[in-house]
């Protein structure tokens, strides 16, 4: 085991003037750059051992840990052995929220690939910088590559491209604050965006952090599949007109978070191009299912947007965090968020450094999880893994019981329900103890509420989840609302 935090015995007390400072930090504390580091190997394995062990417990264990001892929060006055670190860590494992147990299905959290762990332990060694191309130089090329080739297999139109960000919610934020860049609005607090009321809260933050006026983000009403009503949104699109006030963009979702309804993405690029509006995909859950053959119709339209929000994290099993903004013209980024930056070097060739084309500055190579878990996938597994989830929410729907139960689901692997005959009240206490009582059954649904109105909501995109376990689910759900 390495010496962890120890100091070296080689006290060096350094002379800065007349004053003696503190010995140096251990150098065994940083892996040696001159030799194979024995004790960074045996830590590393130790900890793979350990997170190994985690996962395969993962069965016995359930989704959700009753509540765990924490270990110390404040670092000790040595500094600690690589052993007790790793003691440490265990007490934070054991109460981890467990994502590969078959039951976890609240939300769009499923377990990590493979090779996206691997990834992220190589990230973190590697730790090289996203803001510019000398702190990344293969990881921003990987970057800007898997970017160009998401949006290839979308559709999207040549000169496409994007950016990787710490979350679905960042990408939309950017692309709120592209659009209204692109519109010559910065400066117009009451310029509006428009999306519909079933749209992530995402929104919400992003027309706070932009400073827009409270009723600039405005809701347009969906229909009774969850989609947006096209007939509202033109309304609401022609009352602008008449108070002579400016819509920089509207938001399309595909997939949205309680349902996963898909909005008519081709009526509404027909609709934004017709008024030169700027049409954002949130497509942070659907929007990848358009690799795949058989779910790719689902999204027609999609190509056609100016920017989209992927989140690769949600069905894929990238380890969070992983999603992209896409955009149909890459230039856009840079004239948005650009600002120059003096103190590095200029980048290579024709390309931008990572720092210029959004809003983070420093950020981790979170593409190399990405890029090496589509890897392991290949084409086949991609199309499996979406197929799959689909195929589950199927399985499950048509074994819940429709007389009592009111199921609201869109084309994806998501559905939310609630009982037909309760009012709001009643939902919320059906909800409640439904859910603590699939809890004592090992399984982890969430409880949305919409308009006042309690559900459940079952994910089904972990691979873990066998039809058994759904037999199971259904069971019990159906036995909820027996009267
Ligand atoms: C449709 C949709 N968009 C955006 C987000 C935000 O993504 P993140 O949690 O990665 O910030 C979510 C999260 O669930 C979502 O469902």
């Amino acid at each position: 085991m390495p010496s962890g935090g120890r100091m070296s015995v080689d006290f060096r007390y350094l002379l800065a003037g007349k004053k003696y400072l503190r010995p140096a930090p251990s150098l065994d504390l940083f892996a040696s750059p001159d030799h194979l580091d024995p004790d960074l190997k045996l830590f590393l394995d130790e900890a793979s051992s350990r997170l190994c062990a985690w996962l395969a417990n993962a069965g016995q264990s359930g989704p959700l840990p009753s509540l765990s001892v924490l270990p110390d929060v404040s670092p000790s006055i040595e500094g600690l052995p690589a052993k007790d670190l790793l003691d440490d860590l265990q007490l934070v494992m054991e109460g981890a929220y467990q994502p590969s147990h078959p039951g976890a299905l609240a939300h769009l959290d499923p377990p990590p690939l493979t090779a996206s762990i691997v990834a992220d332990l190589i990230c973190a060694g590697l730790n090289n910088n996203l803001l510019a191309e000398e702190l990344s130089p293969s990881l921003s090329r990987l970057e800007r590559q898997i970017c160009n080739w998401f949006a290839e297999r979308i559709g999207m139109p040549s000169g496409s491209g994007g950016v990787a960000a710490s979350g679905g919610t960042l990408s939309n934020l950017m692309a709120l604050v592209l659009a209204r860049h692109k519109a010559g609005l910065q400066n117009d607090p009451s310029a509006v965006v428009l999306a519909s009321q079933d749209a992530h809260v995402s929104f919400v933050k992003a027309a706070r952090v932009m400073g827009l006026s409270s009723d600039s983000f405005q809701k347009v009403k969906v229909d009774s599949k969850g989609q947006i009503s096209i007939r509202h949104l033109q309304e609401q699109l022609t009352q602008l007109r008449v108070e002579g006030r400016r819509c920089f963009a509207v938001v399309a979702t595909a997939g949205t978070t309680i349902r996963g309804a898909i909005d008519p993405l081709q009526r509404l690029h027909e609709i934004c191009s017709k008024d030169d509006l700027w049409l954002h995909v949130d497509g942070a859950i659907g929007g990848i299912f358009s690799l795949c053959n058989s779910t790719a119709h689902l999204l027609k339209g999609l190509s056609k947007a100016n920017s989209i929000t992927l989140n690769p994290q949600k069905l894929l099993g990238i380890a969070k965090t992983s999603s992209l903004l896409l955009v149909a013209n890459k230039v856009d980024l840079i004239s948005t968020f650009s600002t120059g930056l003096p103190y590095i070097e200029p980048p290579w060739g024709e390309e931008v450094h990572g720092g210029e084309i959004g809003l983070q500055g420093s950020r981790s190579g979170e593409v190399l999880k990405l890029w090496l878990g589509l890897r392991q996938l290949g084409e086949k597994g991609i199309q499996s893994l979406l197929e799959q989830a689909i195929y589950r929410r199927n399985y499950l729907e048509q074994k819940l019981n429709t007389s009592k139960l009111n199921i609201n689901s869109g084309p994806l692997h998501l559905l939310a329900c609630t009982p037909h005959k309760l009012d709001n009240r009643a939902s919320e206490k059906w909800a409640t103890e439904t859910r603590r009582k699939l809890l004592d059954n090992k399984f982890l649904v969430s409880r949305p509420v919409q308009n006042g109105r309690h559900f459940l909501k079952i994910v089904l995109g972990n691979p873990h989840t066998q039809l058994s376990h759904l037999d199971q689910l259904s069971v019990l759900m159906n036995q909820s609302v027996e009267s």
